[in-house]
């Protein structure tokens, strides 16, 4: 049989690949993966994920073992991992978008400690080894949206900020969890340049934070952090602006107010906290209804429409009921 998909005509017996672009058959047989629907067909372990442990000094490029959580994965086209490690934003080496990538190699990823600490039962510093072990790590493709118009689609690795939430034991008074990053000029060229107060710094609420979409991460592409993306760890909050998610943590703090976050001392007015993806609420300098998403930008490429909450509103938009999301920015 014959049929008509898009103008194009395909016999049905032809692979599914053919027939569904690439990315969308790839991204689904992770899914299929993860869920044991292909080990019988022999073509699990087809992803390419290795299952070797960290053992190397700097731990640079080694192979991380994850499952592809199935719940979490966009069928969006992944960016080639050549656009996601050249074209970043770590102001702590410098301000192009090139920068990072030419300078972060004096980013020394090991060893590495991160100390959990404020208005918890369980302070504890972490050596990053040990991070890597507080539950399975998954897989997850997610949709990354800059404040400044671009967008990339990302397989990270990492595991649900709540996994480490639920061992802190947060006390009553943790209404905000504050996430700093590394400041240290003898790694970190762009430190010299006061552009930020820094250590950069972010943060979330409690209910976000506890959001199973909030990723605690330490890899991409099936490899440990690079150090342009935040190496060894960083967060990934998917349905707010890149900014949002800070790299290279050195602490994770609970606090009852609300924490100083650095673009939003930099320029209040520009930088909320809040700072979900919205396409109805415009930066100063950037509309935010359209994308242009990195690996497309050919002469002919039209512009996204930018998705509310970043295409995630399934998963939290109930956490702004009732709140006003133009003064909330
Ligand atoms: N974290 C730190 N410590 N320093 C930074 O300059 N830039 C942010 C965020 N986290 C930044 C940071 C911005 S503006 C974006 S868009 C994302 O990282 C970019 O992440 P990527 O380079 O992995 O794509």
């Amino acid at each position: 049989m014959w049929i008509k998909r898009n103008g194009a005509l395909y016999g049905d017996d032809i692979d599914s690949s053919e027939i569904t672009p690439r990315h969308v058959f790839e991204n689904r047989r992770r899914v299929l993966q993860s869920m044991g629907a292909l080990a019988a067909t022999g073509l699990a372990g087809a992803s390419g994920f290795a299952h070797a442990t960290l053992t190397s000094p700097d731990a640079k490029g080694q192979k991380l073992s994850a499952t592809t959580n199935p719940k979490f994965v966009a069928l969006d086209k992944p960016t080639s991992l050549k656009d996601i490690t050249t074209y970043n934003n770590f102001y702590e080496f410098g301000t192009d978008k090139s920068d990072p990538a030419q300078h972060a190699s004096t980013l020394r990823p090991r060893p590495w400690k991160v100390s959990v600490e404020g208005a918890i039962k369980n302070p504890k510093v972490y050596d990053i080894d040990e991070m890597l072990k507080i539950a399975p790590l998954e897989e997850r493709v997610y949709r990354l949206r800059c404040v400044e118009g671009w967008s990339m689609v990302i397989p990270w690795i990492g595991v649900s900020l709540s996994e480490l939430i639920k061992r802190a034991e947060p006390t009553g008074n943790a209404k905000y969890v504050q996430f700093i990053s590394l400041a240290d000029s003898s790694q970190m060229p762009g430190l010299s340049t006061p552009i930020l107060d820094w250590p950069y710094s972010e943060g979330l609420r409690m209910d976000e934070a506890m959001n199973p979409l909030t990723l605690l991460t330490v890899g991409l592409y099936g490899e440990v952090l690079p150090n342009q993306n935040g190496a060894p760890v960083r967060i990934i909050v998917p349905w707010k602006y890149g900014f949002k998610s800070a790299k290279s943590l050195v602490k994770i703090r609970f606090v009852e107010k609300q924490p100083p976050t650095s673009w939003n001392t930099y320029a209040p007015s520009e930088y909320g906290f809040y700072s979900n993806v919205n396409p109805s609420v415009d930066h100063p300098r950037w509309s935010q209804a359209t994308e242009r998403r990195i690996g497309e930008d050919g002469f002919f490429a039209p512009k996204r429409k930018t998705l509310m909450f970043n295409g995630y509103g399934d998963q939290v938009a109930s956490l702004y009921q009732g709140m006003d999301l133009k003064k909330n920015f």
